[in-house]
Formats: C-alpha cells, structure tokens, sequence
C-alpha cells in the first residue's frame, strides 16, 4: 500500500501519530498550508473590492476556485457555487431562506435517521416554525435507508434532507437512485444532499444524482477550517432571497430601500474566507493529484483490512454495511461494557486518534439502542501501519478491562 504520509507535515512533525479521525477534521498537505502561505505573502488583498493588482489577482483566485468547484462536483454554472463556512452554514442558509418560503402548514419534512445533527436539526425547527410535519426514516438493520418507508414518507414532503455518507456508519447513500425514485413518486419534492463525508472520497456529480441542494466542508477534504461549499441549482437559487445582510451582496442601497446582487454574490455577504478559498483550490488539486479512484481503492483497502482484524477480536459490535463497497472512511464500533469514552481514551493515552460519543447523531445512536461509540476514520494519508497500531491498542483497552 502507497504511503501518502510524507505530503502531510504533521506526520513528519509527529511521527508516533495514529491519526484516525479524519471524519471530524483531516490533515493538511504541504502544498495547502503553501497555497495559504503564498498568499498571506503574497498576494494578501480582499476580494471583490480593490482595483489595484494584489486585489485583482485575489478577487481572480476566488473566482478560479469557484470554477474548480464547479467543475469538482460537476454544476452546470459557476453562479450555482457559494462560498460558506461549512456545511452547518449551507444547510442552514437553504433552511433560512428557500426552505422558509417553500414549507407550509399542510407540508412536511423529511430527513433521516442517520443524519448528522446539522443536516437533522434545522429542517426539524424549520417544520415546527412552519406547523409542518416532521419525519425522519428509519435505517434497515444493515444500515441502509430503509428505502420502502421513504418512498411512502416522501408522498407529501416539500423538502427531503439526506446525507451522502454517514459519518457514523459509514454507509454510502445511493442517492442517485434514490432521488430519481423520491423525484419519481413526489416531483416538486426538493432534495438537500449532505456531502460532508462524501466529497473528501467520493466522486459528486450534482447534475447526475439530480439534488437541489447541495453542502460539504472543506476541512474535512485537506483544506483549511472555516471554508465551506453550498450547491443550488440555479433556477432555485436566483428566486431566493438572500439570508445575510451586508457588504458585497447588493446590487444597490438607498434608504428607500436595496436591491441584491445577483448570483453568486447576493449569498456572499461580508468578507470571505480567502485564504480557506485558497486551501481548498489547492487541496482539489491534491485530490485530483492522486486521483478518486485511487482514493477510493486505498480506502477500501483500508476498511477491509481494519475490519478483517476487528472482528478477530471479541466482544466488539460493528455498525453499518457488511459489504466494503457500500462503505466509505468510518468504522463506529462498542465493546462491550466499556465505554466508548474509555476506549477513546486509552487509546489516546497511546497517541491513536479516534472519536468516541454521539458524533452529532444521537438519533441515530437511540435507534441503534446505544449512548455512545467510538469511531475510526481514514483518509489518504493513512496505511495498514495506523491500522496494526490501532488494533494492538484495542487489545490493550481490553487488557486494561480484562475483557
Ligand atoms: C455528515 C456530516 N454533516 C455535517 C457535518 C458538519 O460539518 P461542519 O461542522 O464542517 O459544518 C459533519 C461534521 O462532522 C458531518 O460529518
């Protein structure tokens, strides 16, 4: 297996790390804290305002990143690109504006049970703002959406809420037959798709999987925290007011009243994260460097290599799809009678990087009848090595357990 280790300076920094958590925040590559570097150095304006050269070539880079975008997640126009914060900030601006406009009394809401707190509780005050109806899809017990329950769920939805990969079970959502079959039974139904876990592993091609909406975050794809990408068709957004008010958003101001910018920038209010723009241009162009399939390969090969070994270990439930090609990047998992917390922190104790609580989805944990878990998660730069670490500090928490 291709080590990717040495393009990540915190590994040459730290050899001893196990970093297994990339499903909460990844690391950097050189090239990205270069990118930043370069253009705190070099180029360091705001964007969209000056007309002296740093400002042009800073307003010039956000614009190339936007087409970057646009072409990563295959949109049909570069308009349709918003820069964000995160995904927290996508969902809740199409939840604030568009959602708040569309969603009645009569309507309801559909999201599902394993969604992440972000994608989960903002639709849920959306319906209770609007009087409308609020569900949430059970999983099957293999971890998939249950797919019979939401064809039947979605018959009066206006919006359905659903994530890409789960950040829990690791499941990969099919979604582009999911949606043709939602768009099928319900079609004025609008979909928003949760790409947190999926746009650092998987390839998103917005216009084939036919969703609305669209959100993920840059840190977790190697680039910098505080960066984020919302998707929406078009046609959708240019009608929808905007959600924050200030500076580069308008067309123009009287005191008799103000007009928006049109799209893009009308979503764009404030000063942008550049230097997060920056990183995140750099860091698809690691991405594409390297490659998805190759990406996804070393991942699977990961997984089932973690997972091979896990289960020669006794006592330990794993969550979600059996099959390796229906997951991506996280392994949740309980021993039993310890918990998650102590696992975590032993395994820390030992400079092994995991995850362990709710992971922001505590509905998803109650209907699998747990409290907690903990959770492993990989990204390129990790190799078999990270998993032999892990697997002998499991066998030390259950030592310590006498389990
Ligand atoms: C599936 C999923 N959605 C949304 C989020 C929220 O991302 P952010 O905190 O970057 O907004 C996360 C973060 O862990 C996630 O895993």
């Amino acid at each position: 297996m291709k080590s990717y280790k040495k393009d990540f300076p915190i590994f040459t920094n730290h050899p001893e790390l196990a970093y297994l958590d990339s499903a909460a925040t990844s690391q950097k590559p050189q090239q990205v804290l270069d990118a930043i570097m370069d253009y705190y150095k070099n180029y360091n304006a705001n964007a969209k305002r000056g007309i002296y050269p740093i400002a042009e070539k800073t307003t010039l880079k956000v614009e190339e990143v936007r087409e970057k975008i646009k072409n990563f997640i295959n949109a049909k126009y570069s308009e349709e690109i918003i820069f964000t914060h995160g995904t927290t900030e996508g969902v809740n601006t199409i939840m604030n504006t568009f959602g708040d406009g569309y969603v009645t009394d009569e309507d309801d809401v559909v999201t599902t049970i394993m969604e992440h707190h972000s994608n989960f509780v903002p639709w849920q005050f959306l319906a209770g703002s609007r009087f409308a109806h609020f569900y949430a899809i059970d999983i099957t017990d293999e971890g998939y959406i249950n797919e019979k329950e939401l064809l039947e769920g979605i018959k009066y939805a206006k919006i359905l809420a659903i994530t890409y990969v789960s950040n829990m079970l690791g499941t990969i959502n099919n979604l582009k037959e999911i949606i043709a079959k939602v768009k099928k039974k319900n079609p004025t139904i609008k979909v928003f798709v949760d790409a947190a876990q999926a746009a650092p592993h998987i390839k998103i091609d917005v216009q084939d999987i036919d969703c609305d909406f669209l959100a993920f975050s840059g840190h977790k794809m190697l680039a910098s925290t505080g960066i984020g990408i919302l998707y929406g068709k078009k046609e959708l957004l240019k009608t929808t007011a905007p959600f924050l008010f200030g500076g580069e958003m308008i067309k123009k101001v009287s005191v008799i009243e103000t007009t928006f910018a049109d799209l893009p920038h009308r979503f764009e209010a404030g000063t942008l994260d550049i230097a997060g723009i920056v990183s995140l241009g750099a860091a698809i162009d690691y991405i594409y460097s390297i490659g998805f399939e190759k990406i996804r390969e070393h991942e699977r090969e990961l997984i089932a290599y973690c997972l091979a070994q896990m289960e020669k270990i006794s006592a330990i439930k794993i969550y979600g799809p059996k099959k390796i090609k229906d997951r991506c990047s996280v392994i949740s998992f309980t021993i039993d009678n310890i918990h998650a917390h102590d696992v975590a922190q032993i395994l820390g104790d030992n400079n092994i990087c995991v995850r362990a609580g709710h992971h922001c989805t505590m509905p998803l944990h109650e209907r699998l009848g747990i409290a907690a878990s903990t959770r492993v998660s990989f990204q390129i730069y990790n190799d078999e090595k990270d998993v032999d670490t892990f697997i002998e500090g499991l066998k030390k928490v259950k030592k310590i357990f006498k389990k």
